[in-house]
């Protein structure tokens, strides 16, 4: 066993939140709180996990579970968990590994990977990386010139699907962003970055690392016609410049004929736009809380989101996820599948690559138990019968 794997080994680490304080020790606070962080009062972001409380369990006891089936498919590809890896931005900033080790990770669990536009790593790379499936998240940051030459990079390399987050037409304001200087430490002048130094100092380990890997990472996916590589500062002016609405997707699907994903619906107006903007699939989501906040949870979004789509694309959902009884709750309310963010970037954060499969790893044997001790064989078989649903919650 490596020395990471070790340093989130049971019983240092048993659950999800126990990589919390590992990464804390691990990473500046500045970076921290921007992966543990959420938009202003971080309402929505604590409600993500609190509401998986007001779902709860029925069981079919005494029955004998001998295999239980994890498996399931997402647009059609095989996936042996019924989790993905949520696009995460500025992973490389966690550790070196950043995009490529997550997908590496998610690749040899057997599911896939979801590449954010704001990644340190390149897209390529990542795609090689992994031997699962890997999708490319667009942002339009750089504007549309940019958004077709990364397309047809993804197209080329062989990304798998496509996903368009559609609730980020500014960044939401992350307030302990503001506090602890990220936006200084990332593109300020030296003497704008002095008050937030001794945060980065007092962690060494990550310092040097980061300082190992080449410092700070451009955005090597992101290629401004006539200007070239965008750099990693001002993401927040580039967001707010570049907004996806829905008459972006009439172009978008002329350059990519492969499955579109849209993240960010939470109404059952938006799933029924996406069905007709051609969505194969949408993704429940609040961003983790870290855009709009007093957004509903994700979970009680999804049954509005789920009976307005009816069936005809795949209903996936993100935000709150920390265990596999928040995963088998999600898939027994109608989700295909639920994507993990901060779940497995605490890991990353913690250990690299060796933590992001450790995280993986808690997810499938929380899962596998959960499924025995409802007396469920498979995920395929999960449905409304298994929870207890708030009646107020009925679409
Ligand atoms: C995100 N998320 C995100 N989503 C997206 O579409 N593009 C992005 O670049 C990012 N970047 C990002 C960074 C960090 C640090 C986090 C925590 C999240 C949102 C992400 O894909 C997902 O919707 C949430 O993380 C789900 O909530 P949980 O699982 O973190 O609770």
């Amino acid at each position: 066993m490596t020395r990471a794997a070790r340093a989130v080994a049971s019983p240092r680490v048993v659950c999800i939140e126990d990589f919390r304080p590992i990464a804390r020790q691990r990473i500046p606070k500045s970076v921290f709180d921007y992966l543990d962080g959420g938009a202003e009062g971080e309402v929505t972001l604590r409600e993500n996990c609190r509401i998986f409380n007001d779902v709860t369990f029925r069981p079919r006891h005494a029955v004998a579970v001998a295999d239980c089936n994890l498996c399931t498919s997402v647009l059609g590809f095989k996936l042996s968990l019924p989790f993905l890896l949520a696009p995460v931005g500025y992973s490389r900033l966690m550790h070196p590994g950043g995009e490529v080790a997550a997908a590496r990770a998610a690749g040899r669990a057997g599911t896939g990977y979801i590449l954010s536009t704001i990644s340190g790593h390149k897209l390529e790379d990542v795609r090689a990386g992994s031997t699962g499936p890997v999708f490319y998240q667009l942002y339009l940051m750089g504007g549309r010139g940019a958004a077709e030459a990364v397309i047809e990079r993804a197209r080329v390399a062989g990304f798998n699907a496509l996903v368009v987050t559609i609730d980020t037409p500014v960044s939401g304001i992350r307030e302990r962003d503001y506090r602890n200087g990220l936006k200084e430490l990332i593109s300020g002048g030296p003497m704008a970055k002095i008050p937030f130094i001794p945060q980065v100092l007092a962690r060494p380990g990550w310092l040097m690392d980061y300082l190992l890997d080449g410092g700070l990472p451009g955005l090597p996916n992101v290629i401004v016609p006539g200007k070239g590589q965008m750099p990693l500062v001002d993401i927040n002016a580039a967001l707010a410049e570049s907004a996806v609405t829905w008459s972006d997707f009439s172009w978008i699907r002329k350059i990519w004929t492969g499955p579109i994903v849209v993240k960010g619906v939470l109404t059952a107006d938006d799933a029924r736009r996406s069905i007709d903007h051609g969505a194969a699939a949408i993704s429940v989501s609040n961003h983790g809380g870290r855009q709009l906040d007093g957004l509903p949870a994700s979970l009680r979004a999804l049954p509005e989101v789920v009976k307005a789509v009816n069936g005809q694309i795949e209903v996936l959902m993100d935000g709150g996820v920390r265990r596999g009884t928040d995963v088998a709750k999600a898939i027994s309310m109608g989700a295909r599948a639920v994507l993990c963010g901060r779940a497995y970037a605490y890991g990353l954060a913690a250990a690299g690559e060796a933590g992001v499969d450790r995280a993986i790893e808690i997810l499938r044997t929380d899962l596998d138990r959960t499924l025995r001790l409802l007396g469920c064989p498979s995920v395929a078989e999960l449905d409304r019968s298994y929870v207890n649903v708030p009646k107020s919650w009925e679409a």
